[in-house]
């Protein structure tokens, strides 16, 4: 269903890897909801990614930027504008990585130059992408910038190791920017706090397949997917949301404000009586 809700937007979409990724989904509502783009993704994740197919489909051209680099990141937002012919409305940092986490090394057991690896890319990068905007004067007014995070970022959940304290920092950013992006440009900035949701970022963490199972059984609406995700994101591009800035939103079902459901006590207990 399609309520035009983004018609005569323009935007830069991160982090579409395959069909799976929030970014996907959420690029394919975009275009649905007849806003513009463009796309990018790490040169890496080009090679790996089905990025093109995407560009096809949602009429985009795609640029290539790591977003660790200052310079393809003023590339990326200059050429940008000139193949959407204007400012941005809205942007979309949809981009995580852990090596600790990819290797397997525990969180007592940090590779700090991997977890500096990590905050670099998940969230630092972010800051990086709205200096470059800032700096660019890219944003049109009213336009829309949003993240997406993970509870991690308040609570503890011991597998999701040095992502939790990026997801932190990236909402840190999401604040401490969105201050400025408001007062100077009347850019709103925003975290999205998404469910567990089978991507490859979220598949790489241990014991992922439990951990969305219970957090589903938590919540009770059940886990937000990624199209539940995109459509949160488009509602936040729109301008129903105006002056909507500096939260961390929680997507995910309920979860966050849960302290115990039915189903997890009833499971437990028949765990406990088993004993
Ligand atoms: N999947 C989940 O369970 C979940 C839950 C909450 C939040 N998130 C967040 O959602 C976002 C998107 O992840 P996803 O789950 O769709 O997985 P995904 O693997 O499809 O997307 C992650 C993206 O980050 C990109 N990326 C990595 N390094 C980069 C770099 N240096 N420069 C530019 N891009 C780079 C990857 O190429 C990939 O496209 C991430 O921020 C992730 O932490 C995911």
């Amino acid at each position: 269903m399609s309520y035009n809700l983004l018609k005569g937007k323009k935007g830069i979409i991160f982090g579409a890897l395959d069909a799976n990724s929030i970014a996907w989904k959420t690029a394919e509502r975009v275009h649905e909801e007849g806003g513009e783009f463009v796309l990018t993704n790490a040169p890496i994740a080009m090679r790996m990614g089905q990025i093109d197919e995407l560009a096809k489909k949602t009429g985009s051209q795609i640029i290539p930027a790591d977003a660790t680099s200052l310079e393809d990141l003023e590339k990326l937002v200059t050429e940008s504008m000139e193949i959407l012919g204007g400012k941005i409305d809205f942007v979309l940092h949809s981009i995580g990585m852990s090596v600790n986490v990819r290797k397997g090394k525990a969180y007592t057991d940090q590779n700090y130059d991997w977890t500096q690896k990590g905050t670099d890319v998940s969230a630092m990068s972010f800051h990086k992408v709205m200096q470059t905007l800032y700096k660019h004067d890219a944003m049109n007014e009213w336009g829309s910038i949003v993240a997406l995070s993970y509870m991690a970022a308040q609570r503890v959940f011991p597998d999701y190791n040095d992502m939790a304290d990026n997801k932190a920092y990236l909402e840190s950013i999401a604040r401490s920017f969105g201050y400025f992006m408001g007062r100077d440009k009347k850019v709103r900035v925003n975290t999205i706090s998404q469910s567990p949701t089978p991507t490859t970022a979220g598949q790489g963490v241990k014991g992922f397949d439990g951990f969305i199972a219970y957090a589903d059984k938590m919540s009770p609406l059940g886990n937000a997917t990624a199209l539940d995700c995109a459509n949160y994101t488009v509602s936040m591009f729109s301008d129903l949301t105006k002056r909507v800035t500096l939260q961390n939103l929680y997507n995910d079902g309920g979860f966050s404000n849960m302290g115990v459901s039915d189903y997890i006590m009833e499971s437990f207990i028949e765990n406990e009586e088993k004993k």
